[in-house]
C-alpha cells in the first residue's frame, strides 16, 4: 500500500482551483501531446474487483459480474470494461510467460476474456511496473514486451499498471516502456497508470497513458472521497479526450457512506470527467445503488465529448462549493456541493458557471425534471453531505 504523500493546503487548492477556472472554462488550454491510441476518448467506464473483493478474485466472480453488468442495465448505461485487479497471477513459467492462478481461473484468462466479450463488454487486467505487484505477485519489470504480447494474445482491452516494488525506477521511463510495448502488439489497449500521483503524472502521463491516478487509494468513507476529490481537482487543466485524471475507483454501494453521500461521490466524479469504474458487488447491489450508478443524465455529463474536467467556480465558505463543467452543446453542468453536516442554501450564478446569459433553463439531473427558466442564477437548499446537480442551458 502506498504511504502518505504531501498534500496541498486548502488555500493552495483554492488558488489552483481559480487558475483551473480560468483555463478550464475559458477554453484557452492547449493540450500537450496525447497518447494517440484511439481509446478512452471519453473517461473509461467499467468495473474493477479491488475495492470490494481485494485478492478474492476468481473466474466465477468475473463471469457472474459480467452477467450482472448486463442484467442490471449497467452495460447499456455505458459500463464497458470488466477489470481484474491484483492477485490473478501467481508466477512466471520457465519461458518467462506470466502464469494465472489455475485454481481460481481453471479455464485460463483467454477463455474468461472471451466470455466477457461475448456479453458485449471489454476485458481488463492488472500488472505492476516494478518487480512485484502490491500483493507480492510477479510484476512486469524486465518483461514489458513479453507481457504486452501475452495480454494481446488473451484479447485484453485495458491494463492497469501499478507502482509497488519500483524503488529506484523512474516512473515516466517505466510507464513509457509499457506504453511502447502495448503499441507494438497491434491491439488498442487502454493504459491506466497507477502511481498515486507521487511522480507528478499530470506533467507527463497524458502522452503515456489514457488515465493516471492522482491520489492514493480511496476508502469507502466520506473523508477519503473528499481528499481524493480535492487532489484531483487541482489538475483539471490537463484532462482532455484520451487523457484523464483518475481520483480512483468508485465506492458507491460498498456500505461505508449514505446514499446521499454516494450520490455526491458519483456526481463529483462525473463533473470532474473522472473514469467511472464501479467497485461494488454488482451481483447483489440494492436498487438505490443501481439507480445512482446508472443515472443517465449524470453519466452524460461525465461522458460529454468535449472532455472538460469541471472546476470550482464559487466557494462561499469552505464547505460550500459550486462546480461547473462546460459541455459540448454549449450548456454547463453544475453541482452545488454541500460538504457540511447541515442543510445549506447555495446559488449558482450563470455567469460564474461560464454561461454568459441573463436567462437560462435549468434541469435537475437527479430528479430528472425541468425546473424552469431562471434569471441570473439558480438557488436552492442542498442537504448535508450531498449535491444538487443541474444542467443549465441558454434560452433560445
Ligand atoms: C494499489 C492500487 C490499488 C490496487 C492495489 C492492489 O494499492 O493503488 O488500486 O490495485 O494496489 O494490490
Amino acid at each position: 500500500m502506498p504511504i502518505l504523500s504531501g498534500r496541498t493546503t486548502r488555500n493552495g487548492a483554492w488558488a489552483l482551483g481559480l487558475l483551473a477556472v480560468v483555463l478550464g472554462l475559458s477554453g484557452s488550454y492547449t493540450p500537450q501531446s496525447t497518447l494517440d491510441n484511439g481509446v478512452a476518448l471519453t473517461p473509461p467506464m467499467g468495473w474493477n474487483s479491488w475495492n470490494h473483493f481485494g485478492c478474492n478474485v476468481s473466474e466465477s466472480l468475473i463471469r457472474e459480474t459480467a452477467d450482472a453488468i448486463v442484467s442490471s442495465g449497467m452495460r447499456d448505461a455505458g459500463y464497458k470494461y470488466v477489470v481484474i485487479d491484483d492477485c490473478w497471477q501467481v508466477s512466471r513459467g520457465a519461458d518467462g510467460v506470466i502464469v494465472a492462478d489455475s485454481t481460481r481461473f481453471p479455464h485460463g484468462i483467454r477463455a474468461l476474456a472471451d466470455y466477457v466479450h461475448s456479453k458485449g463488454l471489454k476485458f481488463g487486467i492488472y500488472t505492476d511496473a516494478g518487480t512485484k505487484t502490491c500483493q507480492g505477485r510477479p510484476g512486469t519489470y524486465g518483461h514489458e514486451e513479453q507481457d504486452a504480447r501475452t495480454y494481446a494474445d488473451w484479447h485484453v482491452d485495458y491494463v492497469k499498471e501499478d507502482w509497488c516494488n519500483a524503488s529506484g525506477l523512474d516512473a515516466p521511463t517505466q510507464y513509457a516502456k509499457f506504453r511502447d510495448a502495448l503499441a507494438k502488439v497491434g491491439r488498442p489497449i487502454v493504459l491506466s497508470i497507477c502511481e498515486w500521483g507521487y511522480n507528478h503524472p499530470w506533467d507527463w502521463a497524458p502522452s503515456t497513458g489514457n488515465l493516471w491516478r492522482t491520489t492514493e487509494d480511496i476508502e469507502d468513507k466520506w473523508p477519503s472521497m473528499i481528499t481524493n476529490l480535492d487532489i484531483s481537482a487541482q489538475h483539471s487543466a490537463v484532462a482532455h479526450p484520451g487523457a484523464w485524471n483518475d481520483p480512483d475507483m468508485l465506492e458507491v454501494g460498498n456500505g461505508g457512506m449514505t446514499d446521499n453521500e454516494y450520490r455526491a461521490h458519483f456526481s463529483m466524479w462525473a463533473i470532474m470527467a473522472a473514469p467511472l469504474i464501479a467497485g461494488n458487488d454488482i451481483r447483489s447491489m440494492s436498487e438505490a445503488t443501481k439507480t445512482i450508478l446508472t443515472n443517465p443524465e449524470v453519466i452524460a455529463v461525465d461522458q460529454d465529448s468535449l472532455g472538460r474536467q469541471g472546476v470550482i467556480v464559487w466557494e462561499p465558505s469552505p464547505d460550500l462549493q459550486v462546480w461547473s463543467k462546460k459541455l459540448r452543446d454549449g450548456s454547463v453542468a453544475v453541482t452545488m456541493f454541500n460538504r457540511s453536516t447541515a442543510p445549506a442554501k447555495l446559488s449558482a450564478s450563470f455567469w460564474r458557471a461560464g454561461l454568459h446569459v441573463d436567462s437560462a433553463k435549468v434541469r435537475d439531473l437527479w430528479e430528472h425534471k425541468n425546473l424552469g427558466t431562471f434569471k441570473r442564477e439558480y438557488a436552492t437548499t442542498v442537504p448535508a453531505h450531498s449535491v444538487v446537480m443541474v444542467r443549465i442551458a441558454a434560452t433560445t
